[in-house]
């Protein structure tokens, strides 16, 4: 295993991070193809075993049966120091709003949760996953940084988000003294590499971690055309995420299938060494042992500059999709965090 250290903070992660959106209770929560607590244990005790100590959950993830299946695991077979656990929070909701629970209270209420599922005192790095349109940047930032002081968390980080909100909420976070992004989490892949367009920049000059999702593309840059498995056929928000740029994407695809045959390696590792020379630690998603093992894999393929060029010359500009599609404000209202600015 290779190890690096996360951006402007003391987390030496793997540079394979252990997705677990696909870990949890199937029968409830947004995805009907996630794999039950015994098969859930078996990858991560194949992940520890591959050096691996970078694990990736949130609450929203199967109703926090994810961070449950995940802390319980954790605390069994490893030493809490010696991972790094990562989870996140969701906007607030309009019950919430209703009740009058500002953005710092939500973000303290729902990492108290999370450490509860998890059965932690404190999670490594603590990400705001969802831009909250409806509550002042502030708030949330105020909460995020009373977490940290609170040791709670030890740093924090954002995904689904544009390059200017992270500027913006670390000037803030900067301008009021308090704990600043230290990585981003966002959708990039081969197929959908909006994030060298801005963000590859800032976290460059700002050191700021990129550990994107999604890095296999939800299984399409890890699987021969027509393998299928039950997420492929239940994953609807994977097919609203990839099929309307299919067309153009599967000429990748078979670049991708080209090289694999050419090294005589797996997909998997042609799409994550790509990846790998771009970002820190990919978090890679797996329902099956080979999975994590095929992952792990791609550290010792070295690409050259001739194949990073091939698998590269055929993108072509995408829109935004999966969460940052559908997660937008309301275009004709002023922001929320403009308007509480000028109230002040
Ligand atoms: N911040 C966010 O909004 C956000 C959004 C999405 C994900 N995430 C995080 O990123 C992680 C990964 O996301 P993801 O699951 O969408 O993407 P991914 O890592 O691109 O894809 C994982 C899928 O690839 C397939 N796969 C992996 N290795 C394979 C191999 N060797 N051969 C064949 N198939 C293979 C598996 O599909 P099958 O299960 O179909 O076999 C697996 O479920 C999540 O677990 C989560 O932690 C975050």
């Amino acid at each position: 295993m290779k190890y690096v250290k996360l951006g402007n903070s003391d987390l030496h992660v793997s540079r394979i991070c252990l997705g677990c959106m696909g870990f949890g209770d199937a029968s409830i929560g947004q995805h009907s193809w996630t794999i039950d607590e015994e098969h859930t244990r078996e990858i991560i005790h194949r992940s520890l075993e591959l050096g691996v100590n970078f694990f990736d959950t949130a609450i929203a993830y199967q109703l926090g049966t994810s961070e449950q299946f995940v802390g319980r695991a954790l605390r069994n077979m490893a030493r809490r120091e010696d991972v790094v656990v990562a989870t996140k929070f969701l906007p607030r909701t309009e019950e919430e709003i209703q009740k009058g629970i500002n953005g710092r209270q939500h973000v303290l209420n729902s990492i108290d949760s999370s450490l509860q599922h998890l059965g932690m005192d404190y999670v490594d790095l603590y990400i705001y996953h969802i831009w909250d349109y409806k509550t002042p940047a502030e708030e949330i930032l105020d909460g995020m940084n009373e977490a940290v002081r609170t040791g709670k968390t030890r740093y924090i980080g954002i995904a689904n988000a544009y390059a200017y909100q992270v500027a913006k909420m670390n000037a803030l976070a900067e301008k009021n003294g308090w704990a600043k992004f230290i990585s981003v989490q966002n959708h990039y892949n081969l197929i959908m590499r909006e994030e060298e367009r801005e963000m590859q920049l800032l976290c460059r000059e700002d050191n700021i971690a990129q550990t994107p999702y999604s890095a296999l593309a939800s299984g399409k840059l890890a699987k021969r055309p027509g393998e299928t498995s039950k997420r492929q056929a239940e994953d609807s928000f994977m097919h609203f995420k990839y099929d309307a740029t299919a067309e153009q994407d599967n000429l990748i695809v078979k670049r991708i299938v080209e090289l694999a045959d050419h090294y005589g390696v797996e997909m998997t590792q042609i799409s994550l060494a790509w990846l790998l020379t771009k970002v820190e630690s990919p978090i890679v998603g797996a329902t099956k042992l080979h999975h994590i093992e095929g992952a792990v894999k791609s550290l010792d393929l070295h690409l050259t500059t001739n194949d990073i060029r091939y698998l590269e010359e055929l993108y072509i500009p995408h829109h935004l999709s999966g969460v940052m599609a559908v997660n937008k404000p309301v275009m004709n209202e002023e922001p929320v965090w403009v308007k509480a600015s000028k109230n002040k």
